[in-house]
């Protein structure tokens, strides 16, 4: 069955080149089993393998998943904890199967908030996969849109301030360059699982064209098939950018 999904996707040919996904719904899953919240978030690895292998199947070069969001900081200390556990862990463990299938690792947020353990653990994923060129992975750990648009203006003004920026100059490739994602296209398509149907403060430059699709699966439930359900749907929008209609 993901078999005659991607050859479907292969037949179309309009891959989307970066794939954006918040995963929801970790806490849900685990709730109606009556496990800790934790617990959901361990089964999501999973279906992080899973989305980071269809990826490499069909195609896609980028995909960005929002791991960590600056809200999540109000979360219980023990939330917390397991959540940068798990980051830790996601990095050791995973880090054979990532290098052997090519894909690089970049970890974008506010990366100097986290505890010195998982610090270490960013910079060891990301020099060990350096170089990857089947995909690339982006996490983003400690990551707001808004509080990116805010560090972007600061980085900006004080430039002006210190007379290396004209502020006339500045333009939309000139705050783009100043984002975590400075120099990567936008994504084409953003999943969101677990059927809700809201940005939550991700990537709000990076989102303005972006093709939206809503599962209604939970993340630890979000198997390939269903990421290769979401290119297909991809496949049969036509994007305007804001023109009209070529037919
Ligand atoms: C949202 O579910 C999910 C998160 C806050 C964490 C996402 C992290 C993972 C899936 C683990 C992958 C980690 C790495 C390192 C790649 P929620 O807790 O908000 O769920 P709920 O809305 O049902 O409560």
């Amino acid at each position: 069955m993901p078999a005659d999904l991607l050859a479907r996707i292969k037949v179309n040919a309009r891959v989307p080149r970066h794939v954006a996904v918040i995963m929801d719904g970790n806490g849900r899953w685990a709730r109606r089993r009556g496990l800790p919240r934790h617990a959901g978030h361990w089964e999501g690895m999973k279906a992080v393998r899973e989305a980071i292998e269809g990826a490499c199947a069909a195609g896609v070069e980028i995909l960005t998943l929002f791991a960590f969001s600056t809200e999540n900081w109000k979360r219980p200390r023990s939330e917390i904890d397991a959540l940068m556990g798990l980051l830790q862990a996601y990095a050791e463990k995973e880090q054979e199967r990532l290098v052997r299938a090519g894909v690089e690792v970049r970890v974008l947020g506010e990366v100097d908030r986290l505890d010195p353990l998982s610090r270490e653990a960013v910079r060891r994923i990301e020099e060990r996969t350096r170089g990857g060129s089947v995909l690339l992975l982006n996490l983003m750990v400690s990551y707001g849109g808004r509080e990116e648009l805010v560090r972007a203006a600061r980085k900006l003004a004080a430039k002006a301030r210190e007379g290396c920026l004209d502020p006339e100059s500045i333009d939309a490739s000139t705050l783009e360059r100043a984002l975590f994602t400075a120099g990567l296209p936008d994504p084409d398509l953003l999943v969101r699982t677990s059927g809700e149907f809201r940005v939550s403060n991700f990537m709000l430059w990076q989102l303005a064209y972006t093709e939206l699709y809503i599962s209604p699966a939970l993340w630890p439930d979000f198997t390939r098939e269903d990421f290769y359900a979401a290119i297909l749907d991809y496949q049969r929008r036509e994007r305007r950018f804001g023109r009209v209609s070529a037919g």
